[in-house]
């Protein structure tokens, strides 16, 4: 995978955009259903989600300001540009700071970092500490759909989610072989998916109810 090049002012070329949240955003569509993508990436999966689903209202977090940059110019040179889509430049830390209520119907973490070593256990967004978090701003019921690439990943996080009774709905170790399950019948795939598929890697999947 290519190393990406940081642009130094991105910051600034995004804070204005439309496409970046702010608070109004909440009021405006106070009566539509909210879905989060954490770690969005160059939105692959965010944009298709918002197409498909112009009723809803989609949100981006990625902590890279040139990822974000990237999205959005690649959303601008498209002829549609959905008014149901947001990005927010920050860590996924702090969108707790920013959504004080559970106003989210779900929650997407596609292709995460795994954070292999132990000591950095506290840093994957799949560790309790992240599960009790997003149950703030989870409506109830609501659910989070978890892609990775990574086993060891997969793995632990099927391991905190028993041990700490989760309503775990569905997994799989292989999502391209089970595309018929209805948990996978709309399968939209995101950019680090399509470089894992293309070498042949199985991707998992676990959806669960906060
Ligand atoms: C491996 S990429 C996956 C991108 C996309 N979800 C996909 O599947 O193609 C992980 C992305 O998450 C972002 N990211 C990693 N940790 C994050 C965090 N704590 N908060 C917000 N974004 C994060 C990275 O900058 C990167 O763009």
């Amino acid at each position: 995978m290519g190393r990406l090049r940081t642009i130094k002012n991105a910051n600034n070329l995004i804070k204005n955009d439309p496409l970046i949240f702010n608070q109004n955003i909440l009021s405006k569509h106070k009566r539509k259903n909210f879905y989060l993508e954490i770690g969005s990436g160059k939105g692959q999966f965010i944009v298709q989600q918002a197409i498909n689903n112009h009723n809803n209202i989609y949100i981006g977090v990625e902590k890279s300001s040139t990822i974000v940059y990237k999205a959005i110019k690649k959303i601008r040179k498209q002829e549609l540009i959905p008014s149901n889509l947001y990005f927010i430049n920050c860590d996924a830390k702090k969108i707790f700071d920013i959504f004080k209520h559970k106003i989210f119907k779900k929650i997407f973490i596609n292709f995460c970092d795994p954070w292999p070593k132990k000591r950095h256990e506290k840093r994957r967004l799949t560790s309790l500490p992240f599960l009790c978090l997003y149950q703030k701003i989870l409506k109830k019921d609501g659910i989070i759909e978890f892609k990775t690439d990574n086993d060891s990943l997969y793995s632990f996080t099927l391991e905190v989610l028993k041990k700490n009774k989760f309503k775990i709905m569905y997994f799989t170790n292989d999502l391209y072989k089970n595309l018929n399950n209805i948990f996978n019948f709309n399968n939209i795939s995101t950019e680090y998916e399509d470089k894992f598929f293309k070498k042949n890697k199985n991707i998992n999947k676990i959806i669960w109810r906060c």
